[in-house]
C-alpha cells in the first residue's frame, strides 16, 4: 500500500512558527491563520478552505486555551484528538499546524491579559465571566505570534467574532478578520465539537435551538414584536427538553446592541443548556 502523502508540518514553539512565516513571506505569499481548539469538524475544515482560497499558505493552530474556560466548565473534559485533527488538516492541505503547549502558551511569568469590555460583558459574556478575555488575550498572542494577512473565525460564534473583530479595531492588529458562516447539520444543529457530549435523545432534541430562533427571525422580519418572537422562541426551546435557556435576544448584527427595529441589520443570538451540552446558535433577522 503506498504511503499516506503527508506534508502538513507542525511546530510548538513561536520562533519555528515564526521561522516557517518568514520563509514563507520571503518568496512573496500570502499568509492566513485559523485559530481552532482542535476536535475538528466539517465546520473547521470549511474555514480551512476558505483560507486556502484567500491565501497562499494557511496555518491552523490548536490549542485549548484554559484561559477562556470558567472554573465550572469543561477544561479537562473539552475533547482532545489532536492525531484525527492533524490527518484532517492534512487531507484538507493546510500548510502549517501550530500546536503548542500550555507551558508555550503562557509560561510561569505570565502576567498579561487582555480585557474587553462591552460588546464582552454581554450574552456569553455575562453568563460566562471571564470567558471573552480569555479569547482576546489568546487570539491577539496568536495574531502577534504568526502575523498573518488575514485570520477566519466562524459565524457560529458570533459574538465572540464580534469581540475579536472589536480587538482587532482598538488594538490597531494589522490583520483582516474573515467571518465564515455557519455549518450545519441537515436538521439545522450548528456543527460543533461540544456536539460530542449529547446522548442519542439529546441529539435528536438539539435542532430545535435552531428551529426557533429561525422562526423569530421570521416573524420579527414580518413585523411582530421582539419581546413576542423571542419569549415565543424560549417556550419552543423548553418544549421541546432544554433544561434552560441563558439567553435568546435580539441584536444589532455588528454592534450586537440591543435591536430597535427590524429596520436595522439583526441577529438573534441564543445559548441553551441541553443535558452536558451548553449549545449557542445565531441567525440573520431576514430583510423586512
Ligand atoms: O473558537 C474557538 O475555537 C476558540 O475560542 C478560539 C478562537 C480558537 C480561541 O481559543
Amino acid at each position: 500500500m503506498a504511503a499516506a502523502n503527508v506534508s502538513l508540518v507542525t511546530v510548538r514553539d513561536v520562533e519555528s512558527l515564526r521561522r516557517r512565516i518568514q520563509g514563507w513571506r520571503r518568496e512573496g505569499h500570502t499568509v492566513a491563520l485559523v485559530p481552532t481548539m482542535g476536535a475538528l469538524h466539517k465546520g473547521h475544515i470549511t474555514l480551512m478552505e476558505r483560507a486556502k482560497k484567500m491565501a497562499d499558505r494557511v496555518v491552523a493552530t490548536i490549542f485549548v486555551n484554559p484561559k477562556q474556560f470558567g472554573p465550572n466548565e469543561d477544561l479537562s473534559s473539552y475533547p482532545r484528538r489532536e492525531t484525527e485533527d492533524f490527518e484532517m488538516l492534512n487531507a484538507a492541505g493546510v500548510h502549517l499546524l501550530f500546536a503548542p503547549d500550555v507551558s508555550v502558551m503562557y509560561p510561569a511569568s505570565f502576567a498579561t491579559s487582555v480585557q474587553i469590555g462591552g460588546i464582552g460583558e454581554q450574552l456569553d459574556g455575562a453568563h460566562r465571566p471571564g470567558h471573552f478575555n480569555g479569547v482576546a488575550t489568546v487570539v491577539t498572542k496568536l495574531l502577534l505570534q504568526a502575523l498573518p494577512d488575514i485570520a477566519l473565525f466562524g459565524e457560529k460564534d458570533y459574538q465572540q467574532l464580534a469581540v475579536i473583530r472589536r480587538l482587532v479595531a482598538d488594538l490597531n492588529i494589522p490583520v483582516d478578520i474573515i467571518g465564515v458562516e455557519t455549518v450545519r447539520e441537515p436538521d439545522g444543529l450548528a456543527l460543533s465539537s461540544r456536539n460530542a457530549y449529547l446522548t442519542a435523545d439529546e441529539r435528536a432534541k438539539a435542532p430545535a435551538l435552531n428551529a426557533a430562533i429561525a422562526t423569530a427571525a421570521r416573524a420579527i422580519a414580518k413585523g411582530e414584536s421582539i419581546a413576542d418572537a423571542t419569549a415565543a422562541a424560549r417556550a419552543q426551546i423548553l418544549a421541546a427538553g432544554f433544561a434552560k435557556v441563558d439567553y435568546i435576544e435580539a441584536r444589532h448584527a455588528e454592534t450586537l446592541a440591543p435591536l430597535g427595529s427590524n429596520a436595522e441589520p439583526g441577529r438573534i443570538l441564543a445559548a441553551a443548556h441541553l443535558g452536558r451540552a451548553r449549545l449557542i446558535d445565531n441567525v440573520a433577522i431576514p430583510k423586512a
